[in-house]
């Protein structure tokens, strides 16, 4: 089965890119900039993910993202998690920013953007990938913070795919950037947001009627309330779902207690992501393979995620029609 979910093509559609700074890189990165670490080896720094929830999650992930100075940065930061993922079978990557964390700490936009695009054009040459940009809101902070960045993000409006909504949720409902969100849909710009995760499923309906999300990440707790549930199968939103993150910040206790095949008997789309793959033991692989383990799933389902993503994704249609036409081949060549 791992050779299998390895050779499938798999598209990363929930992933934090500040969330993929491994705690090698992230000590190469402070070296470069002179910038001192609280932790003094590479395992001091993993022994400290052990988290109770998001907030507790989120404090180390702001601290960790401080050595991210440069455009190179953020090149090196995007490019290490490429190789990564390209090494696994992914095959298109949908990558998050954000870019308030940065701006807070004195680091322009043009910086943090110019060299994730400089990153992702590599990774499309180098490694074959197809990729995406979403700038993504933090919801802790003032939904006229969020409309300040959006409207600094002028020159880069052409090559943001889309924008999102992350950080902490509870006391922070998709409805406070209701302006926000519709202006980016006035700009065209495509939208999705976190909900759903340990906040209420009334967020993610919130996310589809104030914030008109073409995606919810996670959206776990939608199972909550049977009309969310409903909706969501109606319209055939997709949730972009983050196994192992929900099981290391709590959100279920343990891998088979995840509602996922629950969600999959619901009729829902559904798609396998790896939201910070530094923090939370793995990235899109050891997802799939923690869903083997825990659930047994036959290749046929897995088959189904992973189209499931290439449907949804942020891709051009002929990218789409190639990555489609390859997983066919995956799935004759093992019949
Ligand atoms: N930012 C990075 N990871 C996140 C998560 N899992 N939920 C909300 N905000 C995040
Ligand atoms: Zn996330």
């Amino acid at each position: 089965m791992r050779e299998f979910l390895t050779r499938l093509p798999k598209a990363e559609l929930h992933l934090h890119i500040e969330g993929s700074l491994e705690p090698e890189l992230m000590f190469a990165l402070a070296n470069r900039n002179g910038i001192e670490l609280p932790y003094d080896s590479v395992d001091a720094v993993r022994a400290a993910y052990e988290f109770d929830d998001l907030q507790s999650f989120l404090d180390l992930y702001y601290q960790g993202m401080s050595v991210l100075r440069t455009a190179d940065d953020f090149f090196d930061l995007a490019m290490d998690y490429f190789r990564r993922a390209h090494a696994e079978g992914v095959v298109h990557v949908e990558l998050s920013f954000d870019p308030q964390a940065h701006l807070s700490r004195g680091v322009e936009l043009s910086t943090q953007i110019d060299g994730l695009l400089r990153a992702m054009r590599e990774g499309e040459r180098k490694l074959g990938l197809s990729t995406a940009l979403i700038l993504s809101f933090l919801r802790d902070r003032s939904a006229e913070d969020a409309l300040d960045v959006l409207e600094k993000a002028a020159p880069y409006w052409e090559a943001l795919d889309a924008v999102g909504l992350d950080s902490a949720e509870f006391g922070n409902p998709p409805s406070k950037f209701a302006a926000v969100f519709e202006r980016a849909r006035e700009l065209g710009i495509p939208r999705i947001a976190h909900a759903g995760e340990e906040g209420p499923a009334s967020y993610v309906r919130e996310a589809l009627e104030s914030l008109d999300v073409c995606r919810i990440d996670h959206g776990v707790r939608c199972l909550e309330d049977a009309s969310v549930v409903d909706t969501l199968r109606d319209r055939r939103i997709p949730l972009t779902v983050c196994p192992l993150s929900n099981v290391r910040l709590k959100v279920v206790e343990d891998m088979r207690d995840h509602p996922l095949p629950t969600l999959l008997d619901a009729g829902l789309v559904l798609t396998i992501n790896s939201d910070d793959p530094a923090y939370f033991g793995g990235g899109v692989l050891d997802n799939y393979l923690a869903c083997h383990e825990a659930f047994e799933w036959s290749r046929e389902t897995f088959a189904q995620l992973a189209r499931n993503a290439l449907n949804v994704a942020f891709m051009s249609d002929a990218r789409r029609r190639e990555l489609l036409a390859e997983l066919d081949a995956c799935q004759a060549s093992d019949a």
